[in-house]
C-alpha cells in the first residue's frame, strides 16, 4: 500500500501523461542518485524501541514487516495512483490474485454480486465456486445492459463487477449509468481496466471504486512478469483492501514490483503504437472477405463506438476477429501457420499473439456471433506490415483449408 505522496520532485501543473510516466515512482536522490529506485528485498524489519513492534503495520506510518511491501513496491503503488487519479493502491502477484483479493474485501456471506457477461472467464469461475460456497450469490448482467442495472439490485447488493470492453468479445459498458445506480443504492463497484492500463480510461472520473489493472499485460510489458493491482480513489476502500492484503497474506516480490516500474517508462509508447497499429490491422480485417465482423471498438463500426468515443482517450492493442460460421475447420491451421503471431494466453507483451475461441466461451446469455469462430490478436511491436503478410499468409491457409 502507497502511504505517503509521490516521491521525487514536485511535478510541474499540468504535465502530460508521458511525462508522468517518465518521472513517477522515483526519487533518485533518496538513494545514492542512481535514476531508478532500488529493489528492496527483504522479510524481517528490526525496532530499536519495543512499543513500535505492536504500532508497526500496514495501516501506520511505521512498516512492521516485509509482506506489506517495501519501498520498491511503494513506487509502483505511487506511480499507478498517480497515474489513475487515486489515492492508493495495493499490489497482488497476478492480476487474477487482485481481483480475488477485491472479491474477498467487498463481500460477506449473503450478499449478491452482479458481474458483467463479458467478464474474464477466471473472475466468473472464483465469483461461481469461491465465494458461491461462501453464500455470496453471483448474478450475470448483460454488458450493454447500462442504467437498466437498477432492475436487477437487490436489498443485499453488494458490487458490481465491469469490463470494459470484455476481453474477448469487446463490447464497451455505460459505465457512468451503471455507477450512477451503484452510488445511488450505496453499491461498490470493481471494473476490471487492463485494457487501457490505467492510460485511456479513467474509471474514477467515471464514478467507479476500485480500478484492477492486470499488470502483467502492458506495465510490464515484456511477458516475463505476472502482478495485479488494485487502485482507489477512497481511503476507505484503500484501508479495507490493505486490511485483506495482509490477512491473506499476499506479498508482490521487489524484483516483480521493481520490472513493472521499469516497464512503465516505456508504456505510453508502446500502447500508443500497439493501439495505432492494431487499428489499421482490425480496419485491414474488416475489409476481408472471410471476416464476418471485427470487434475493436474504435471502429466506427462497432456497436458501442459511440460510449468507448465519449468515454476513453485511447484503446488497447487487443481486438478479435469474428470469421464467417464456414471457414470454421480451418481457424486452427490458419493461426498454426503464423510465423510472427504465437499462440498462447495473455496479451500485452511486445511480440504479437493470436488466441482461436469461441465468442460463446463461458457466456450465460446468447453472445453476438456465437456461431462465428473467433480470433483474438494481441498486437505487439513487431513492424505492421510484417504483420499483415502473416496475416495474409494466415489467410491463404485457411482458404486452403476451406474453399468458398
Ligand atoms: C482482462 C483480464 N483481466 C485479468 C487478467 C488476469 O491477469 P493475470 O494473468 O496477471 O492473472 C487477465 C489475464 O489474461 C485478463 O485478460
Amino acid at each position: 500500500m502507497s502511504r505517503k505522496p509521490d516521491a521525487g520532485k514536485p511535478m510541474p501543473f499540468g504535465v502530460s501523461e508521458a511525462t508522468r510516466l517518465v518521472q513517477l515512482g522515483r526519487d533518485p536522490f533518496s538513494h545514492e542518485r542512481v535514476i531508478n529506485p532500488p529493489i528492496q528485498r527483504g522479510s524481517t524489519l528490526l525496532f530499536d524501541k519495543a512499543d513500535d513492534l505492536y504500532r508497526s503495520g500496514p495501516l501506520s506510518d511505521m512498516k512492521g514487516y516485509g509482506l506489506e511491501g517495501l519501498s520498491t513496491q511503494d513506487r509502483l503503488c505511487e506511480a499507478l495512483a498517480t497515474l489513475s487519479g487515486g489515492v492508493g493502491a495495493v499490489l497482488a502477484p497476478s492480476g487474477l490474485q487482485a481481483i480475488t483479493l477485491a472479491l474477498m474485501a467487498a463481500t460477506k456471506a449473503g450478499d449478491h454480486v452482479l458481474l458483467t457477461d463479458s467478464s474474464y472467464g477466471p473472475t466468473r469461475r472464483f465469483c461461481r465456486e469461491v465465494l458461491g460456497n461462501y453464500g455470496v450469490e453471483t448474478e450475470i448482467y448483460d454488458p450493454r445492459i447500462g442504467a437498466k442495472i437498477d432492475s436487477l439490485i437487490r436489498p443485499k447488493t453488494s458490487l458490481i463487477i465491469l469490463e470494459s470492453p470484455g476481453s474477448l468479445t469487446f463490447e464497451i459498458q455505460d459505465v457512468p449509468a451503471i455507477t450512477k445506480v451503484a452510488r445511488a443504492h450505496n453499491i461498490a463497484t470493481l471494473i476490471d481496466d487492463t485494457w487501457t492500463a490505467g492510460l485511456y480510461l479513467k474509471p474514477f472520473d467515471l464514478g467507479v471504486d476500485i480500478s484492477m489493472q492486470a499488470l502483467t499485460k502492458y506495465q510490464a510489458g515484456h511477458a516475463d512478469v505476472l502482478a495485479g493491482a488494485l487502485i482507489t480513489n477512497s481511503h476507505a476502500w484503500l484501508k479495507r483492501l490493505t486490511i485483506m492484503h495482509q490477512m491473506l497474506g499476499i506479498g508482490t516480490s521487489a524484483e516483480d514490483a521493481w520490472l513493472t516500474l521499469r516497464g512503465l517508462r516505456t508504456m505510453g509508447l508502446r500502447l500508443a503504437h500497439q493501439d495505432k497499429v492494431a487499428r489499421q490491422i482490425a480496419t485491414w480485417f474488416s475489409t476481408r472477405p472471410e471476416v464476418a465482423e471485427v470487434l475493436h471498438p474504435a471502429l466506427p463500426t462497432h456497436p458501442d463506438h459511440a460510449i468507448w468515443q465519449r468515454d476513453f482517450t485511447g484503446a488497447g492493442g487487443l481486438f478479435s476477429v469474428v470469421f464467417k460460421p464456414e471457414k470454421a475447420a480451418g481457424i486452427h491451421a490458419m493461426t498454426e501457420s503464423y510465423h510472427l503471431f504465437s499462440m498462447g494466453f495473455s496479451w500485452g507483451g511486445f511480440e504479437s499473439l493470436a488466441l482461436p475461441s469461441t465468442a460463446q466461451v463461458n457466456r450465460q446469455f446468447p453472445a453476438r456471433h456465437a456461431q462465428g469462430p473467433i480470433v483474438r490478436y494481441s498486437i505487439g511491436l513487431e513492424a505492421p506490415e510484417d504483420l499483415v503478410a502473416d496475416l495474409t499468409h494466415g489467410l491463404e491457409v485457411l482458404n486452403g483449408v476451406c474453399p468458398d
